[in-house]
Protein backbone atom coordinates (compact mmCIF):
# COMPACT_ATOMS: atom_id res chain seq x y z
CA UNK A 1 0.00 0.00 0.00
CA UNK A 2 1.71 3.23 -0.80
CA UNK A 3 0.06 5.17 1.62
CA UNK A 4 0.95 2.66 4.68
CA UNK A 5 4.79 2.60 5.55
CA UNK A 6 4.47 -0.25 7.77
CA UNK A 7 3.69 -2.91 4.72
CA UNK A 8 7.11 -1.82 3.39
CA UNK A 9 8.95 -2.70 6.24
CA UNK A 10 7.40 -6.50 6.63
CA UNK A 11 10.61 -8.43 5.25
CA UNK A 12 10.74 -10.50 7.87
CA UNK A 13 6.98 -11.02 8.13
CA UNK A 14 7.14 -12.00 4.92
CA UNK A 15 9.63 -14.62 5.38
CA UNK A 16 7.64 -16.34 8.54
CA UNK A 17 4.78 -16.06 6.61
CA UNK A 18 6.41 -17.71 3.07
CA UNK A 19 8.00 -20.31 6.29
CA UNK A 20 4.62 -20.90 7.85
CA UNK A 21 2.70 -21.70 4.72
CA UNK A 22 5.50 -24.25 3.45
CA UNK A 23 4.94 -26.08 6.90
CA UNK A 24 1.66 -25.55 7.37
CA UNK A 25 0.77 -27.72 3.84
CA UNK A 26 2.17 -30.72 5.85
CA UNK A 27 0.27 -29.87 9.11
CA UNK A 28 -2.24 -32.60 9.91
CA UNK A 29 -5.38 -31.74 11.95
CA UNK A 30 -7.17 -34.61 11.36
CA UNK A 31 -7.62 -35.46 15.69
CA UNK A 32 -8.66 -31.99 15.88
CA UNK A 33 -11.07 -32.17 12.76
CA UNK A 34 -12.49 -35.71 14.17
CA UNK A 35 -13.92 -33.51 17.30
CA UNK A 36 -16.30 -31.93 14.98
CA UNK A 37 -19.78 -33.97 15.40
CA UNK A 38 -20.24 -32.56 11.24
CA UNK A 39 -18.42 -30.80 8.08
CA UNK A 40 -17.36 -28.23 7.62
CA UNK A 41 -13.73 -29.97 8.90
CA UNK A 42 -12.41 -26.39 9.19
CA UNK A 43 -9.40 -27.36 10.60
CA UNK A 44 -8.46 -29.11 7.23
CA UNK A 45 -9.18 -26.84 4.87
CA UNK A 46 -6.26 -24.59 4.05
CA UNK A 47 -5.54 -21.99 2.93
CA UNK A 48 -9.03 -20.58 2.90
CA UNK A 49 -9.50 -21.34 6.84
CA UNK A 50 -6.32 -20.70 9.15
CA UNK A 51 -5.79 -23.54 11.69
CA UNK A 52 -2.73 -25.23 9.90
CA UNK A 53 -1.27 -21.73 9.62
CA UNK A 54 -1.61 -20.91 12.86
CA UNK A 55 0.08 -24.50 13.85
CA UNK A 56 2.78 -24.01 11.76
CA UNK A 57 3.17 -20.30 13.22
CA UNK A 58 3.64 -21.94 16.65
CA UNK A 59 5.39 -25.16 15.67
CA UNK A 60 7.90 -22.71 13.98
CA UNK A 61 8.78 -19.45 16.67
CA UNK A 62 8.38 -22.45 19.16
CA UNK A 63 7.41 -20.14 22.09
CA UNK A 64 7.12 -20.42 25.32
CA UNK A 65 4.42 -18.43 25.88
CA UNK A 66 1.21 -18.00 23.63
CA UNK A 67 -1.53 -15.67 24.26
CA UNK A 68 -5.08 -16.42 22.69
CA UNK A 69 -7.98 -13.61 23.19
CA UNK A 70 -10.78 -15.25 21.42
CA UNK A 71 -10.92 -18.80 22.04
CA UNK A 72 -14.22 -19.75 20.50
CA UNK A 73 -14.95 -23.47 20.28
CA UNK A 74 -11.47 -23.94 20.87
CA UNK A 75 -10.23 -25.02 17.50
CA UNK A 76 -7.52 -22.32 17.34
CA UNK A 77 -6.23 -22.95 20.78
CA UNK A 78 -6.22 -26.89 20.16
CA UNK A 79 -4.12 -26.11 16.68
CA UNK A 80 -1.94 -23.80 17.88
CA UNK A 81 -1.29 -25.80 20.99
CA UNK A 82 -0.32 -28.95 18.42
CA UNK A 83 2.71 -27.36 17.25
CA UNK A 84 4.13 -26.12 20.31
CA UNK A 85 6.93 -28.06 22.72
CA UNK A 86 6.22 -29.78 26.06
CA UNK A 87 7.58 -26.43 27.83
CA UNK A 88 5.42 -24.18 26.32
CA UNK A 89 2.20 -22.33 27.97
CA UNK A 90 -1.12 -21.41 25.54
CA UNK A 91 -3.09 -18.85 27.40
CA UNK A 92 -6.09 -18.58 26.11
CA UNK A 93 -9.30 -15.50 27.44
CA UNK A 94 -12.52 -15.76 26.07
CA UNK A 95 -15.48 -14.10 28.25
CA UNK A 96 -17.47 -17.15 28.08
CA UNK A 97 -16.41 -20.09 30.07
CA UNK A 98 -15.14 -22.50 27.87
CA UNK A 99 -17.72 -25.19 29.37
CA UNK A 100 -20.68 -23.02 28.06
CA UNK A 101 -19.29 -22.38 24.42
CA UNK A 102 -22.08 -23.94 22.28
CA UNK A 103 -20.13 -26.71 19.84
CA UNK A 104 -17.48 -26.69 21.92
CA UNK A 105 -14.23 -28.81 20.83
CA UNK A 106 -12.09 -28.30 24.03
CA UNK A 107 -11.97 -31.29 27.07
CA UNK A 108 -10.94 -30.83 30.63
CA UNK A 109 -8.44 -33.26 29.42
CA UNK A 110 -6.29 -31.00 27.36
CA UNK A 111 -5.63 -29.02 30.72
CA UNK A 112 -4.53 -31.66 32.27
CA UNK A 113 -0.59 -31.56 31.59
CA UNK A 114 -0.65 -27.75 32.47
CA UNK A 115 0.54 -26.13 28.99
CA UNK A 116 -3.28 -24.93 28.26
CA UNK A 117 -5.18 -22.26 30.59
CA UNK A 118 -8.08 -20.36 30.30
CA UNK A 119 -9.78 -17.24 31.88
CA UNK A 120 -13.03 -15.19 31.17
CA UNK A 121 -10.65 -11.86 32.23
CA UNK A 122 -11.42 -9.06 29.74
CA UNK A 123 -8.14 -8.35 28.30
CA UNK A 124 -9.71 -5.26 26.76
CA UNK A 125 -10.34 -3.66 29.97
CA UNK A 126 -6.61 -1.70 31.22
CA UNK A 127 -7.31 -2.83 34.82
CA UNK A 128 -7.54 -7.13 34.17
CA UNK A 129 -4.87 -6.30 31.41
CA UNK A 130 -2.61 -5.30 34.03
CA UNK A 131 -3.09 -8.31 36.43
CA UNK A 132 -1.55 -10.10 33.35
CA UNK A 133 1.43 -7.67 32.66
CA UNK A 134 3.91 -10.63 33.86
CA UNK A 135 2.34 -12.98 31.80
CA UNK A 136 1.65 -11.32 28.81
CA UNK A 137 5.45 -9.66 28.90
CA UNK A 138 6.70 -13.55 28.20
CA UNK A 139 4.16 -13.85 25.40
CA UNK A 140 6.02 -14.52 21.87
CA UNK A 141 3.05 -15.21 19.96
CA UNK A 142 -0.23 -13.50 20.56
CA UNK A 143 -3.37 -14.59 18.36
CA UNK A 144 -6.72 -11.60 18.72
CA UNK A 145 -9.86 -13.26 17.30
CA UNK A 146 -12.30 -11.80 19.21
CA UNK A 147 -15.65 -9.88 18.92
CA UNK A 148 -14.16 -7.31 15.73
CA UNK A 149 -16.98 -4.99 17.10
CA UNK A 150 -14.69 -1.64 16.55
CA UNK A 151 -14.04 -1.06 19.91
CA UNK A 152 -12.27 -4.09 21.68
CA UNK A 153 -9.49 -5.21 19.48
CA UNK A 154 -8.52 -1.65 19.05
CA UNK A 155 -8.46 -1.62 22.54
CA UNK A 156 -6.62 -4.26 23.38
CA UNK A 157 -3.83 -3.67 21.10
CA UNK A 158 -3.84 -0.22 22.79
CA UNK A 159 -3.13 -2.04 26.08
CA UNK A 160 -0.49 -4.25 24.86
CA UNK A 161 1.15 -1.52 23.98
CA UNK A 162 1.79 -1.04 27.72
CA UNK A 163 2.95 -4.00 28.41
CA UNK A 164 7.24 -4.16 28.65
CA UNK A 165 7.83 -7.60 26.54
CA UNK A 166 11.09 -9.24 26.82
CA UNK A 167 11.11 -9.81 22.85
CA UNK A 168 8.83 -7.90 20.37
CA UNK A 169 6.05 -10.40 20.07
CA UNK A 170 4.07 -11.82 16.92
CA UNK A 171 0.52 -10.34 17.02
CA UNK A 172 -1.52 -12.22 14.68
CA UNK A 173 -5.21 -10.18 13.95
CA UNK A 174 -7.66 -12.30 12.45
CA UNK A 175 -10.53 -11.39 9.73
CA UNK A 176 -8.71 -8.20 9.40
CA UNK A 177 -10.87 -7.75 6.10
CA UNK A 178 -13.93 -7.83 8.21
CA UNK A 179 -15.22 -4.08 7.31
CA UNK A 180 -15.20 -3.69 10.87
CA UNK A 181 -11.43 -4.70 11.50
CA UNK A 182 -10.35 -2.37 8.52
CA UNK A 183 -10.11 0.47 9.85
CA UNK A 184 -7.28 -0.47 13.02
CA UNK A 185 -5.60 -2.49 10.46
CA UNK A 186 -4.91 0.60 8.42
CA UNK A 187 -4.06 2.08 11.45
CA UNK A 188 -1.39 -0.23 12.69
CA UNK A 189 1.83 1.31 12.77
CA UNK A 190 4.33 -1.46 13.05
CA UNK A 191 5.75 -3.78 10.77
CA UNK A 192 2.98 -5.94 9.73
CA UNK A 193 1.90 -7.96 6.49
CA UNK A 194 -1.52 -9.06 5.25
CA UNK A 195 -1.38 -12.27 5.14
CA UNK A 196 -4.72 -13.66 4.16
CA UNK A 197 -3.86 -15.49 0.84
CA UNK A 198 -2.29 -18.16 3.53
CA UNK A 199 -4.88 -18.10 6.28
CA UNK A 200 -8.45 -17.03 7.03
CA UNK A 201 -10.37 -15.98 3.86
CA UNK A 202 -11.91 -13.29 6.18
CA UNK A 203 -8.32 -11.99 7.16
CA UNK A 204 -4.82 -12.85 8.51
CA UNK A 205 -2.81 -9.86 9.39
CA UNK A 206 0.83 -10.74 11.19
CA UNK A 207 2.26 -7.81 13.29
CA UNK A 208 5.26 -7.64 14.85
CA UNK A 209 4.90 -5.14 18.10
CA UNK A 210 8.03 -2.71 17.68
CA UNK A 211 8.49 0.24 16.99
CA UNK A 212 8.48 0.91 13.41
CA UNK A 213 11.40 2.78 12.56
C1 LIG B 1 -14.64 -16.00 16.37
S1 LIG B 1 -14.73 -16.55 18.01
C2 LIG B 1 -13.14 -17.23 18.30
C3 LIG B 1 -12.87 -18.44 17.48
C4 LIG B 1 -11.65 -19.23 17.87
N1 LIG B 1 -10.46 -18.39 17.95
C5 LIG B 1 -11.38 -20.34 16.88
O1 LIG B 1 -10.80 -20.09 15.83
O2 LIG B 1 -11.73 -21.47 17.18
C6 LIG B 1 -14.70 -15.04 18.90
C7 LIG B 1 -14.76 -15.22 20.40
O3 LIG B 1 -14.41 -13.99 21.04
C8 LIG B 1 -15.05 -14.02 22.30
N2 LIG B 1 -14.95 -12.69 22.89
C9 LIG B 1 -15.80 -11.64 22.79
N3 LIG B 1 -15.32 -10.59 23.50
C10 LIG B 1 -14.15 -11.00 24.06
C11 LIG B 1 -13.18 -10.38 24.89
N4 LIG B 1 -13.32 -9.14 25.30
N5 LIG B 1 -12.11 -11.12 25.27
C12 LIG B 1 -11.96 -12.40 24.86
N6 LIG B 1 -12.84 -13.03 24.06
C13 LIG B 1 -13.92 -12.34 23.67
C14 LIG B 1 -16.44 -14.52 21.99
O4 LIG B 1 -17.07 -15.02 23.16
C15 LIG B 1 -16.14 -15.59 20.95
O5 LIG B 1 -16.05 -16.86 21.56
Amino acid sequence: LDDDPSTQIAGELIELTLQAAKLAASVDLRELSSRLSAPPYYPEIWPGEHYKFLCALAQLLNPRCVIEIGTGRGLSALAMLQGLGAESLLYTFDTVEWENMKDGVLRESDFADGRLKFSTDDLSDPLLMSVYHSLLSQAELIFIDGPKNRVTETQILKNLETIPFIKPPLVVFDDIRLPNMVALWRSIRYPKFDATSLGHWSGTGLVRLKRAT
